[in-house]
């Protein structure tokens, strides 16, 4: 039974103590969340994963991309599972190394690949968070960042501090409200598909004469939130503050009262008034939890049918609990590996992200 379930998740996280560390995102199910160590988003769990190397095992509720960077960062002797091996991101399966390595060379092609009179490089690769290590490592080796949403602002500055154009994979919503915030007009930014040949583009100069090559990838939940929830939800309770991730496209966000990570929206809502408002365009799960936590303001998600993260959904209590009892029989399951050399090119990209945001 559920209860059941709840308390060997309990008893085999008791009896690994301090061996064992726990990190859950925000969009996972209560059922998980009441049992990690620390709750956040991907940026802040990716340095939780530094801060407790006397753990032998950390077990990542969340998704594969959280995994594999959890284990580039920690400690060589830690090991880390992630309970379901099929919780994967969509988002992060739309930009693979081959397509991002033929991208890079086409680009070359375009716009050069010695760096300008000004020293700056042609293009600095920027990938988020919500990519593969592989596409990590390839911004390590090619003077390039990884950014989470929350501070994607801060490693676009250092991007263009150090070159002419950027090129952001695998979320162009994100990569798209942000340089927009940063004063970028629409024309600067074309799209690269990697589906159709040289990008997509009729005319290859657009990605010459670009500052923001933005890769044609989304977030399934994200992309879901419409203006038309927007306006309903601001007819239904006059005053709404609305607030939405930046996964979200550009036309929501422009329509939203406030754009921000997670944390950001975690935030928000803590800071509302006490009788007032707040509509929300993220992942369901979250928005439920802040709903339940503060009773005394009307929190709700812009679309109350469907978009709970399916991937994220994919960590049930089961999954947890058979790891951790395999763990404290020494049995480490699921365990997320990043081959060395990947590990030390993508720990290159994540570094410079910490240092420009610690
Ligand atoms: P953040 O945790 O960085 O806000 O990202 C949201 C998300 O989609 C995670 O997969
Ligand atoms: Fe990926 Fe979107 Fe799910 Fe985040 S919410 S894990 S970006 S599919």
């Amino acid at each position: 039974s559920d209860e059941e379930l709840q308390e060997r998740i309990r008893a085999a996280k008791s009896r690994l103590g301090k061996k064992l560390l726990i990190l859950g995102h925000f969009y996972q199910r209560d059922e998980i969340i009441c049992h990690a160590d620390f709750v956040g988003d991907s940026f802040q769990l990716a340095k939780n994963a530094t801060e407790r190397p006397d753990a032998d095992h950390i077990v990542f509720c969340g998704v594969h991309f959280m995994a594999e960077t959890a284990d580039i960062l920690s400690t060589p002797e830690q090991t880390v599972t992630l309970p379901n091996l099929s919780a994967g991101c969509s988002m992060a399966d739309m930009a693979n190394i081959d397509q991002v390595e033929e991208c890079w060379q086409q680009l070359g092609e375009i716009c050069g690949t010695q760096p300008g009179s000004d020293g700056r490089q042609q293009i600095v690769p920027v990938t988020y968070m919500n990519s593969s290590a592989a596409l990590k490592a390839f911004c390590g080796r090619n003077g390039g960042i990884v950014c989470t949403s929350s501070n994607a602002h801060a490693v676009l500055e250092w991007a263009f501090a150090r070159g002419k154009r950027v090129l952001f994979f695998p979320d162009q919503h994100l990569g798209r409200n942000t340089a927009r915030a940063m004063g970028i007009p629409l024309e600067e930014m074309p799209l690269w598909d990697p589906f159709k040949p040289a990008g997509g583009a009729e005319d290859p100069s657009v990605y010459a004469n670009a500052k923001m090559i933005l890769w044609k990838g989304f977030c399934s939940v994200h992309q879901r939130f419409t203006v038309e929830q927007i306006e309903r939800a601001r007819k239904a309770y006059p005053g709404v503050k609305v607030i939405v991730h930046p996964e979200c496209a550009m036309d929501v966000v422009d329509a939203a009262d406030g754009t921000g990570s997670t944390a950001y929206i975690v935030k928000e809502i803590a800071n509302a008034p006490s009788g007032s408002a707040v509509a929300v365009g993220t992942e369901i799960n979250l928005v439920n939890r802040l709903a339940a936590q503060y009773p005394d303001k009307t929190v709700f998600c812009l679309d109350p049918v469907v978009c709970p993260c399916s991937t994220m959904y994919r960590i049930h209590p089961a999954y947890l609990a058979w790891a951790l009892e395999n763990i404290e029989q020494g049995n480490i399951v699921n365990r997320i590996t990043v081959d060395d050399a990947t590990a030390r090119d993508a720990k290159i990209a994540l570094q410079r992200m910490l240092e420009v945001h610690p």
